[in-house]
């Protein structure tokens, strides 16, 4: 199962998995002042059930999502809001917005660690530069990647995250593998719905996701053209430090 499909399969669950932690997560607010302060319109890669778009469009601001997943978008389309938001589905890889350009245009909760390759990220960033105004400005957020993690070939399934859907409790399990000669992390998931009597339903998902290097992300940015690249460690725009869980990057 390719990543693409898992987020098919698993559209249903994401907005009850992750409504507990994104109200932990700093990450909505950030790109939520960062769209005031670079104005409109505004273009959200991965843009999934609109977790961080549609606070952005509740502004008054006018916003873009392109989305590879239909399901996601199906998610998307049901919330309050949502028909202020234009939604294209599309891979960031190769998007084409016509004549669109924008003053922002963001990739929110590692969306961006989803492009496996070097050709796949370098053509995102492509289209990111031929969608943004004059000035405009692009950010993303991928994991800061411990090394003590990244050094195991794999881990064992552990009990990840527990939430409630439609009523039903849910537990979702997850173990890994890594392929540190391309970078990759190959994430199992298996989510196990609990359904009354009956045997619980189980749904097994697998996805990669591409860990970066702080100065990779540099170099990465600059050889794609951008002139002006700014890598914080976290939400709150602190500088990148031994425990930074994140990289969020700015560039222009
Ligand atoms: C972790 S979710 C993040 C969703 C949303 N940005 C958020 O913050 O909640 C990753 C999203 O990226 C989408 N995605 C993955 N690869 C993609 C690609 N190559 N092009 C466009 N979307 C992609 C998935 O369908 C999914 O909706």
């Amino acid at each position: 199962m390719s990543t693409t499909e898992s987020y098919e399969y698993t559209a249903r669950y994401y907005d009850a998995a992750y409504g507990e932690l994104s109200a932990q997560r700093a990450d909505r607010a950030f790109y939520e002042n960062l769209a005031v302060e670079c104005g409109g319109p505004v273009l959200e890669l991965g843009c999934g059930t609109g977790r961080a778009l549609l606070p952005i469009a509740a502004r008054g601001i006018a916003c873009t999502g392109v989305d590879l997943s239909p399901a996601m978008l199906a998610q998307f389309r049901r919330k309050p809001g949502a028909a202020a938001v234009t939604l294209a589905c599309g891979r960031m890889e190769s998007f084409d917005l016509g004549a669109a350009r924008f003053r922002l245009i963001f990739s929110a909760f590692r969306a961006f660690q989803h492009l496996d390759t070097v050709e796949q990220q370098l053509a995102c960033l492509a289209r990111v530069r031929a969608h943004l105004a004059p000035g405009g400005r692009f950010a993303f957020d991928v994991f800061n990647p411990r090394l003590e993690r990244m050094a195991l070939d794999s881990e064992p399934e552990t009990l990840d995250l527990s939430f409630t859907h439609e009523g039903r409790s849910v537990k979702r399990y997850v173990s890994a593998t890594r392929d540190r000669v391309n970078q990759l992390i190959r994430i199992t998931m298996r989510y196990v719905e609990e359904t009354g009597p009956g045997p619980a339903r189980e749904s097994i998902v697998h996805l990669s996701m591409r860990w970066f290097w702080r100065f990779e992300l540099e170099h990465l940015l600059h050889r794609a053209g951008f002139t002006e690249v700014t890598i914080h460690g976290d939400f709150d725009r602190s500088p990148v430090g031994r425990t930074s869980p994140a990289f969020v990057v700015l560039a222009r």
